[in-house]
């Protein structure tokens, strides 16, 4: 069920040379309970969570377990469950992969990634945000082209809600002197040249030279699975 909420877009002047934990202090202190951290538990996410627990007892933490993610992303799932204080939610897709590839064939993502997104991904994001009050994301400007007008905090018109983006601002290099700094845990694959990392069928290494997103459905035109709308 979508609500209005007020957005507090002055934020976006008042916060943007700001540490990024100020401002995620203020949206669990104005949004409260309402509150939803998306997590594919990449670089961003992690520090997300890190930061989270800073500034709220027990954050609500979600991830579209698609059934399709890497081992290591997994394995870093339940070790991140055991060292925070979340909440954490996996939300599955209506079907198993098995039933998926029942019915419409087997490795869907190879010939239609964006109907294969909109089961495991897309769909499953609406039930995780039903009810909410504002979602915070790892989106950062400098990820892609269609990232580069991302707002620290927006209404998100595709799913009727605040959106928070509070390392909007940050590079590569920011995330991962945080991670360093904090000695924080991080999945694997991001030292085998995995930068962005999302489903195993759809994600490989990126070579020298490529963007960080190149590994994603490399082969495709598809660039989002969806999630986000405006990048
Ligand atoms: S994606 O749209 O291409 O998959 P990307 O991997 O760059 O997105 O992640 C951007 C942000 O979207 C993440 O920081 C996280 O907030 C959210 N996100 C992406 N994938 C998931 C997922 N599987 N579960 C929950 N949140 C996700
Ligand atoms: Fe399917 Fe690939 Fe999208 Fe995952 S990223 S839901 S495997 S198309």
């Amino acid at each position: 069920m979508a609500v209005n909420y007020t957005i507090e877009s002055r934020w976006n002047d008042e916060y943007v040379d700001r540490d990024p934990r100020d401002l995620i202090a203020q949206v669990y202190q104005r949004y409260g309970a309402g509150v939803t951290l998306a997590s594919s538990f990449g670089a961003e996410d992690v520090v997300l969570i890190d930061m989270a627990c800073q500034s709220t007892p027990s954050p609500e933490v979600f991830s579209l377990d698609t059934g399709l993610l890497f081992d290591e992303t997994y394995q870093l799932i339940e070790r991140i469950v055991n060292r925070y204080p979340i909440r954490y939610r996996a939300i599955q897709p209506r079907q198993t992969v098995a039933q998926q590839a029942e019915e419409f064939g087997p490795d869907l993502w190879a010939r239609e990634p964006n109907l294969c997104c909109s089961m495991r991904k897309v769909e499953p994001l609406l039930r995780a945000l039903d009810g909410k009050t504002a979602w915070i994301t790892g989106i950062r400007r400098d990820q892609s082209p269609t990232r580069k007008n991302a707002q620290l905090i927006e209404w998100d018109e595709q799913h009727q809600l605040i959106k928070v983006n509070p390392l909007a601002y940050w590079t590569e290099a920011m995330v991962w002197d945080y991670i360093r700094e904090h000695g924080l845990d991080y999945n694997p694959l991001h030292d085998q040249n995995y930068p962005s990392i999302g489903c195993f069928p759809c994600t490989r290494a990126v070579k020298p030279g490529e963007s960080a997103r190149a590994g994603r459905w490399a082969g495709f035109e598809k660039t989002e699975c969806g999630l986000h709308q405006d990048g």
